[in-house]
C-alpha cells in the first residue's frame, strides 16, 4: 500500500475524537500524491460527507471551476482539510477536533512535499499559520520554516457573495504564476 493510502485508511477508520459518532463517512485527503500544490479547506460538508470525498457540494464546484480557470485539473493537485469529519451542521471545528486530526495533515504535507500550500479561508489560516483574518491577508505568499504557503479565500465565501467569484479566480492565477516563477528560479536556463 502507498503512505498515502494508508493514510486513507487510517482516516477513513479514525475514531479520535467525537465527529466519529457524527459522520456518514470520514473524508480523506484526495488528489495527485506528486502534486506540487495542496489546498487545505475546512472540514467536510453534507456532501462530502456523503460521498467521503473532499469539496463536492457547491464549494467544491467554485473551487473546481476557479482551478481550471488558472489552467488546473483537480487531478494536478491534492485536496484536504484540516478536519477530515463533517462538524455537527457544519459548525466551526473545535480546537480538541483540530488537535485530534492534526497528525493526518502533518502526514499528508510529509509525503506529498508540496511547492505550495495554498490555504483556503480562515480555519485553515488558523490551524497552520495563526493567522486570524483572510479577507485582509489573502493573496500573500508566506514563508514559515522553509515551506512556501499562499492564502485564499474559501470558495464557500462565493456561495454568499458572488462577486468574491473573481477574487479567487485572480488568486488562482496569482498563484499558479508563484509556482511557476518558483520552479524557473529553481532550475535557471542555461545559458552558456
Ligand atoms: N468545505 C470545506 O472546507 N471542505 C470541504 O471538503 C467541503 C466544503
Ligand atoms: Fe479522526 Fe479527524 Fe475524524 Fe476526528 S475528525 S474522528 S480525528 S479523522
Amino acid at each position: 500500500m502507498s503512505e498515502i493510502d494508508s493514510i486513507r485508511s487510517q482516516v477513513i477508520s479514525c475514531v479520535k475524537c467525537s465527529l466519529s459518532k457524527t459522520r456518514t463517512n470520514a473524508v480523506p485527503g484526495k488528489g495527485n500524491p506528486k502534486a506540487e500544490i495542496l489546498f487545505i479547506g475546512e472540514a467536510p460538508g453534507r456532501n462530502e460527507d456523503q460521498k467521503g470525498e473532499p469539496f463536492v457540494g457547491s464549494a467544491g464546484k467554485i473551487l473546481t471551476e476557479a482551478l481550471s480557470s488558472a489552467g488546473l485539473s483537480r487531478d494536478d493537485v491534492y485536496i484536504t482539510n484540516v478536519v477530515k469529519c463533517r462538524p455537527p451542521n457544519n459548525r466551526i471545528p473545535l480546537q480538541e477536533e483540530k488537535e485530534s486530526c492534526q497528525p493526518y495533515l502533518s502526514k499528508e504535507l510529509e509525503i506529498i512535499k508540496p511547492k505550495i500550500i495554498c490555504i483556503m479561508g480562515n480555519t485553515a489560516y488558523g490551524s497552520l499559520l495563526n493567522g486570524n483574518s483572510i479577507t485582509k491577508n489573502r493573496g500573500k505568499i508566506i514563508e514559515k520554516d522553509g515551506q512556501r504557503y499562499f492564502l485564499t479565500i474559501h470558495p464557500a465565501a462565493v456561495i454568499y457573495n458572488q462577486e468574491l467569484k473573481s477574487v479567487l479566480k485572480d488568486d488562482m492565477k496569482t498563484l499558479v504564476e508563484t509556482l511557476d516563477r518558483l520552479k524557473k528560479d529553481e532550475n535557471p536556463p542555461d545559458n552558456k
